[in-house]
């Protein structure tokens, strides 16, 4: 991609869209990878969800606004327990995070994976049981960790020599034996279709595997004897598609089990393999099933603790966008539709990069289609651009819509439930939309829309 001064998508002008996306036989048609499971359009041709239409959920809760399909939500929630009932699930809160979701996850049977002092206090404000509470982060501070220890989670990950210090010193003040894991970077990186596998690692996060600091962390705490270290934690990225660096990773974490045992005497029993399995956010993306996945890392742990005479340790994965991005999409009303000098059609709608940065921020592909209504038009390829004064302010950047969208359409995008409203900003002060819930045609705010003067609630002059 070219560099161009103002931002990476502006360089694609005059571009036709990827070589994947093709011209759709029915612009109408809703792609079921795409959308939560309730999804469906109505006799009149408006989408639907849990029963709700969206004309309703606009004229109720304004636009834009996140719509949440709670069944399908528990539904994923469901399936992955069930898919992986040898293992504990956390549930990664970074995706997205509210009370609601958290009552959610511990009726299906989820624990929760938190990074920050504010996402530990949503867990315990909506009363998920502590011990399922893990607590992630490379730079936690002393009052988080206090807090933690307080709170009595079930387990801290831990990232650097540190804090290993920083633990001990508490857990003795506090006379406490926190269960803990130590984070291993294990040379492996993975992101969608593609992984690298190197002999070493260069990233904030962990102990390095390959340079001996994971090894050396994991003899200290054990020599130390005041925290209860449980085993190793890996997490190699995100949105990947296949187990293949799943095994890598494992065979290199396994490798570590098998000489603790042989030095320590003794086999930590629990491996976590993070999260990290990927979703459709278009066409072209095919996710393995929660079952498929289970079963595929269920095997290889299995194979490499044969192997290295291990016993099969109690595993754990910590799967955010899995579960709740398929299970939202963004409402949004379109407000000008231009055709620019016939080289592409530009769609604003009325929110953007400050409700979904990730177009922006990782070059990110969506799809969307007119929810308010079915069309006969032949589809045109379009972008979908928000308010915002910023030229990068695409949200989805190739797309076929009908070619008589205009203004005061609704428009929705598919597949934002995860790293949308929790990466969402108040650029331009543009306050943040609600977060509805729909189920049995019902919809309720879980959490409402930020105002202007929540806005200058926090402007103290
Ligand atoms: N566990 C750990 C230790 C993690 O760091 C993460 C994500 C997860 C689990 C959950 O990964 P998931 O299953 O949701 O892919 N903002 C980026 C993603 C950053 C993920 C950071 N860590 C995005 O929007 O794609």
């Amino acid at each position: 991609m070219r560099a161009h001064e103002a931002g990476a998508l502006h360089a694609e002008v005059g571009h036709r869209g990827p070589a994947w996306l093709r011209t759709p036989e029915n612009v109408n048609a809703l792609l079921p990878q795409l959308w939560p499971r309730t999804v469906t359009r109505d006799d009149a041709g408006a989408l639907t969800i849990g029963g709700v239409s969206v004309h309703d959920l606009a004229s109720e809760f304004g636009t834009p606004v996140y719509v949440l399909d709670e069944a399908d939500f528990r539904a994923r929630c469901h399936e992955f327990a069930e898919s992986f009932a040898d293992a504990d699930l956390y549930y990664a809160g970074k995706a997205f995070l509210c009370k609601a979701v958290v009552r959610m996850l511990a009726e299906e049977g989820l624990s929760l994976d938190v990074c920050s002092g504010g996402e530990l206090a949503v867990a315990l404000a909506a009363g998920m049981p502590p011990e399922r509470i893990g607590l992630h982060g490379n730079n936690k501070s002393v009052d988080e960790l206090e807090r933690a220890l307080d709170a009595g989670v079930g387990r801290i990950v831990l990232d650097s020599f540190q804090e290993i210090d920083r633990l001990t010193e508490i857990a003795k003040r506090k006379n406490k034996t926190p269960k803990v894991m130590i984070r291993a970077t294990v040379g492996v990186e993975a992101h969608t279709h593609e992984y690298i596998a190197t002999a070493h690692e260069d990233q904030k996060f962990g102990f390095s595997l390959a340079g001996g600091a994971a090894r050396a962390a994991v003899d200290l705490v054990m020599r130390q004897g005041i925290l209860d270290l449980r085993g190793i934690h890996s997490h190699i990225g995100s949105q990947i598609f296949d187990t293949d660096a799943f095994e890598v990773a494992a065979r290199r974490v396994l490798g570590l089990q098998a000489a603790i045992r042989d030095a320590h005497g003794k086999e930590l029993p629990e491996l976590d393999l993070g999260g990290g399995f990927g979703i459709a956010y278009t066409s072209q993306d095919d996710p393995r099933s929660p079952a498929e996945l289970a079963d595929g890392l269920r095997r290889i742990v299995k194979e490499d603790c044969d192997a290295l005479g291990l016993a099969v340790p109690r595993l754990s994965f910590e799967p955010g966008r899995a579960i709740v991005g398929p299970a939202m999409f963004t409402l949004y009303r379109v407000g000008t539709v231009k055709d620019v000098d016939g080289i592409r059609t530009y769609v604003s709608v009325d929110g953007g990069m400050s409700d979904n940065i990730r177009t922006a921020l990782y070059d990110a592909s969506y799809s969307a289609t007119l929810a308010g209504r079915a069309s006969a038009e032949k589809a045109i390829l379009a972008r979908v651009v928000g308010k915002h004064c910023e030229a990068g302010d695409v949200v989805v950047k190739d797309e076929f819509l009908p070619a008589d969208v205009q203004p005061g359409d609704l428009l929705a995008v598919p597949g934002t439930g995860a790293y949308c409203r929790s990466m969402a900003s108040n650029y331009n002060h543009v306050p943040r939309p609600p977060v509805v819930a729909v189920r049995d045609g019902v919809a309720r705010v879980i959490v409402r829309r930020e105002t202007e003067a929540d806005l200058l609630a926090l402007d103290v002059g």
